[in-house]
């Protein structure tokens, strides 16, 4: 076998022994004969070149193809009359494809202060508190009046207990479901260790009952069914099947429950801030939506202006405005588009900005326990001895404290970017409380802005709603205590 056998290839691009190929001419015409110029390496690079400058060619009309063709359809999407363009497309079920994209303030690093117009004007100071969560603070938001305004309107609409003392429903849904104890031991046991620490039981118990028991409280509980033999804190599947379902009941029956001993310890009303509403409520709204840089629909379709009181004394305990996304989680307020009944539901509230409406004399500080850590660690959250997420404790061992001043609007995004230019996944780390107010009142107002991550569901809601133009868009809000429990998403 002859070494021209073995690898007819790359043996020779000589123009006496290629005769077929493309390249012969050039040469030719070139009348060059066995050259540098004519070696293989010139043949490569020619190729390459030639190569390179077909597939530009071909990305450029794919290019222009794929931009008229987007065209075309946002074209669609304006005169729906026009719709015949994509036949194959029902018009029952509109795909919506992505033409908003969410504006995300930008922190650049803790103290880092931007200039903002939110009154025509005027300008404001923005600075960022922290970047996990992605959090700013704004003095002067809200002037003396605006904000004695909103304390009166709310007043005036009176206020409601933030969280009622008894929760029902749990014990059905329990009962409907018939766990078996192992069943239950295996739900709580989060770390899957086959034994149930304090936190895993605490954790469960605050979301269940709304009722914040302590450590402490627990281990009485235990003592008192004799539960924990081994007093190691921890129950092993046998120890938990002592504790019958309602034993937590019995125990805060007997005991009674004080307001104190609930996540939340407070009063608030809702103000609409439609067409109609208080000019002070209008303006505000403009003024979020300035802030934000987000689309007005979006803002004008969220929920109310809230107004919290808190009295000496009242607090609000670690908690999430709104809850994790799975692919199987509904937003309260797309319900409207939604086309399925959904096992889990949250309020997908993508922002919250909190107004402080008054001075606090003594504590009510805004906590936010994790903020800017270097890791979340969920389970370190509650240690035997401290418990972060309780804000009548141990606030002073949060990250980061804002202190209540009359005006001052702190705002934090509660989801993180899909990186697509739309709502992502829960950002653990904005995780806030409000601490225990230990002189005179506290008077807050948060608004929310809630965003479907899933984009098509919130395309879809907003289509139905302006498909009522005659509805006043607050008008199509459902209240927002029937539509969500009085508790957020708590831990
Ligand atoms: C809330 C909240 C914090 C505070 O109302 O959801 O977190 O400082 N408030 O009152
Ligand atoms: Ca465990
Ligand atoms: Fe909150």
């Amino acid at each position: 076998m002859n070494a021209q056998q073995d690898a007819p290839d790359v043996e020779d691009s000589s123009p006496s022994q290629s005769a077929t190929s493309p390249l012969r001419p050039p040469c030719e015409r070139l009348s060059c004969h066995k050259s540098s110029v004519c070696s293989r390496s010139y043949f490569v690079v020619v190729m390459v070149f030639f190569h390179v400058y077909i597939i530009n060619v071909i990305a450029l009309l794919f290019y222009v193809h794929y931009s008229s063709g987007q065209e075309d359809a946002s074209r669609s999407r304006d005169a729906p009359a026009t719709n015949h363009q994509c036949p194959e497309r029902p018009p029952s079920k509109p795909e919506f494809l992505r033409e908003v994209s969410l504006t995300r303030i930008e922190g650049i690093r803790v103290g880092h202060v931007q200039r903002v117009s939110l009154i025509p004007g005027t300008v404001h100071e923005m600075r960022t508190l922290s970047l996990k969560p992605l959090l700013f603070e704004i003095p002067g938001f809200l002037s003396a009046d605006e904000c004695r305004v909103v304390m009166q309107l709310a007043q005036l609409k009176g206020l409601m207990e933030s969280q009622l003392m008894v929760q029902d429903g749990q014990e059905e849904l329990a009962k409907e479901l018939n766990l078996s104890p192992e069943e239950i031991f295996n739900l709580l046991d989060i770390n899957q260790d086959g034994q149930l620490q304090l936190h895993e039981i605490l954790t469960h118990s605050r979301v269940r009952d709304g009722i914040w028991l302590t450590p402490e409280n627990l281990r009485e509980i235990y003592a008192g069914l004799k539960a924990d033999k081994d007093g190691n804190d921890l129950l092993s599947l046998e120890e938990f099947k002592l504790l019958s379902n309602d034993a937590f009941q019995r125990f805060l029956l007997q005991r009674g429950v004080k307001r104190s001993q609930l996540v939340r310890n407070s009063r608030h009303t809702w103000l609409y801030q439609g067409k109609g509403a208080h000019q002070v409520l209008q303006d505000i709204k403009a003024r979020v939506t300035r802030l934000t840089r987000l689309p007005p629909t979006l803002v004008d379709l969220s929920e109310p202006l809230q107004v919290v009181r808190y009295e000496e004394g009242g607090h609000y305990h670690a908690h999430h405005d709104s809850g994790p996304v799975y692919p199987e989680t509904a937003c309260t307020h797309t319900r409207l588009a939604a086309n399925t009944s959904t096992p889990f539901e949250t309020s997908c509230r993508y922002i919250t900005v909190l107004f402080y409406l008054n001075s606090v004399e003594g504590g009510g500080e805004t906590a936010f326990p994790v903020a800017d850590n270097r890791t979340y660690d969920e389970v370190s959250l509650i240690q035997n001895d401290v418990d972060l997420l309780d804000t009548r404790r141990n606030c002073d061992r949060s990250n980061l404290r804002v202190k209540p001043t009359k005006g001052t609007a702190v705002f934090w995004y509660n989801y993180l970017s899909d990186g697509r230019g739309w709502v992502g996944e829960q950002d653990e780390y904005a995780l806030h409380g409000g601490c225990v107010v230990t002189l005179g009142t506290k008077w807050v107002a948060n608004k929310w802005i809630n965003i479907d991550p899933d984009y098509q569901r919130q395309a879809r809601y907003q289509q139905l709603v302006s498909q009522h133009p005659e509805e006043d868009d607050d008008g199509l809000t459902l209240n927002p205590d029937i539509q969500s429990p009085t508790i957020h998403q708590d831990l």
